[in-house]
This record gives C-alpha cells, structure tokens and sequence, in this order.
C-alpha cells in the first residue's frame, strides 16, 4: 500500500521519475509505465463507445467519465490525452482505474454477444420489437441483448468489429486493473488528502495543489475512500469521509447505510 501512495505522490510533485516494476492486478500501481498502458487502453475502448447503444448505463458512465479526461487534454495538454498533467493527476488515475474496473466488464460482455452474432444477428423472439419500444434493452439488457439483438440495435457494425479487433490485440499486452487497484487508488486519495491537508470539498470539486481539473468525486467514491481508510485503521479520515458522503447522499436509503458504516467506526474508537 504505501507503493501506492509514493507513486501518487512522486506524480503529485511533476517528478519524470518512473518506478520499474512488475504488474500483477492489485500491484499495477507500483509501476507508473504500466499507468500509461492503462490510459491507452481507455482511449481504444472510448472509441468504441460510439457504436454501441447508448442506453446501457455502463456506456453512459464510461463516456461520461472519460470525456471529462478529454477536456482536460485539451485545456491543460493542448489535445495530449497521455500528457503527464493529466496521465499524473491522482484523480485522473483514480477515475481510468475505476472506468475499467466498474464499467469495462459490462461493455466487454456486450461486445462479446455483438462479435458472436456477427453472421447471424436476429431477433429471436417474436416480441422483441414490442419490448424494445418499452425500453426493455435498458431494463433487461441480460435477457434483451442475447434474444433481441436486432431490437436493440447491436446489428450491422462493421467499423465496431474492426475497432474490436484492435481492443483484442492490445488487450494482450495490457495488464488491466482490479477491484484492489481500485481500491489502492481510494487509498491513495485518502492519504493525499491527510498529507497535503487538502479540504475534502476542495479533493471533491477536482483540484489537487492548486491544478484544478473536471474529475468531480461521487457519494459512491466518499465511501469507497472512507471504507479503505477504515479498512486501514485510520477511523479519523474515515469518519471524516463517512460524514462527508452522508452529506451528499440524496437517497436515504444510501444515507441509512453510510450510517451504519459510521456507527462502525464509533464502535472501534470507544473499543479500548
Ligand atoms: C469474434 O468471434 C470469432 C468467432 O467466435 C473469434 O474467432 C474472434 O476471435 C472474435 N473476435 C473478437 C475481436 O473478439
Ligand atoms: C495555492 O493557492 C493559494 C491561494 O491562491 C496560495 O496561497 C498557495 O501558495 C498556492 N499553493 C501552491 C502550492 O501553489
Ligand atoms: C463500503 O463497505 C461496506 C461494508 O464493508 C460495503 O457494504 C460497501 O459496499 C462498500 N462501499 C464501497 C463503495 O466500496
């Protein structure tokens, strides 16, 4: 863990350094090289992107995510997506890592149904059309998108087959990130957070040491931060976190549960 957060750190301060390393998933991180790899990747499968429907919320978070990536290419690389402002922005390298891991799967096994039924794409219901029209690809895309294909607008993309072919190909030679890297990143943001004594809000709205940058923080990632400062025994910054994320949280439903994580933390602090 503390691999992590060196690196972090190291980008933090515009430091060239790169740490050699290995890269099994849960330790990408120990190496910067491979960061580069990561946002690389990205860049192929947003491409994609555009050929798929854009229904599937996998697809809406991926673009949303990494148009944000775009702009600040533009703004602070002059179009350079691999340009190390960004490529070393913490918060940068949280939300690829976090693309990949939360919303790659799903893009890939929708991928997977559209390569498959390359020579034979059909409805294979007699109802799909009537479904399709009440928004079932978008309410039962497990079900939908192996029977309704045609519906659903998978069918006849060439170019999409093309691109998928190159995805292929370099996903051989990149190692993709975990649910621990994404984890380790939470981490790392927690601990820059505590070390350069940056007001959450501040970390939240996108700006790390005076560089602002689109990367907006969610409830989800609140707690994702929390729970791994929890994990690691530092029940001040995660309270901290906790707090912040129930101020946030909209839906008491995720209030009642960041509630019963905070009541953790209680109970380790008073427990001698
Ligand atoms: C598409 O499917 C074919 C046949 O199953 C397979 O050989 C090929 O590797 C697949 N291509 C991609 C890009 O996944
Ligand atoms: C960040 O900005 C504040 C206020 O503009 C300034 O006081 C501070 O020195 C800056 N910090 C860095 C590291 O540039
Ligand atoms: C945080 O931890 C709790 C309890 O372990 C778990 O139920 C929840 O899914 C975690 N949330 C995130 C965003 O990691």
């Amino acid at each position: 863990m503390l691999y992590i957060n060196l690196v972090f750190l190291v980008s933090l301060l515009g430091s060239g350094c790169v740490v050699e390393g290995y890269a099994t998933p849960g330790e990408l991180y120990s190496s910067l090289t491979h960061m580069k790899d990561l946002f690389i990747f990205d860049d192929k499968i947003a491409d994609i992107l555009q050929f798929l429907p854009s229904y599937l919320q996998e697809v809406e978070e991926y673009d949303e995510s990494h148009a944000c990536l775009f702009k600040d290419a533009n703004r602070m690389g002059g179009g350079d997506m691999l340009n190390p402002s960004i490529t070393g922005n913490p918060l940068h390298l949280y939300s690829v890592i976090k693309r990949l891991v939360l919303y790659w799967p799903a893009i890939n096994q929708v991928l997977r149904v559209i390569n498959n039924t390359e020579y034979n794409c059909e409805d294979k219901l007699e109802n799909c059309e009537w479904w399709s029209q009440w928004a079932e690809c978008e309410k039962n895309p497990t079900f939908m998108l192996i029977n309704c294909q045609l519906s659903c607008g998978l069918c006849g993309k060439p170019e999409l087959l093309d691109k998928l072919f190159e995805i292929r190909l370099l996903e051989m030679s990149t190692v993709l990130p975990s649910i621990s890297d994404l984890k380790g990143a939470a981490l790392a943001l927690a601990r820059l957070q505590q070390v350069y004594r940056i007001p959450i809000p501040t970390l939240a709205g996108g700006r790390v040491d005076n560089v602002s940058s689109c990367v907006r923080l969610t409830t989800y990632d609140y707690i994702r931060i929390a729970n791994e400062s929890y994990f690691e025994g530092e029940y001040a910054n995660a309270w901290q976190w906790y707090n912040y994320a129930f101020g946030s949280a909209k839906d008491p439903d995720v209030k009642g549960h960041i509630k019963g994580l905070m009541s953790m933390v209680l109970k380790q602090v008073n427990t001698p």
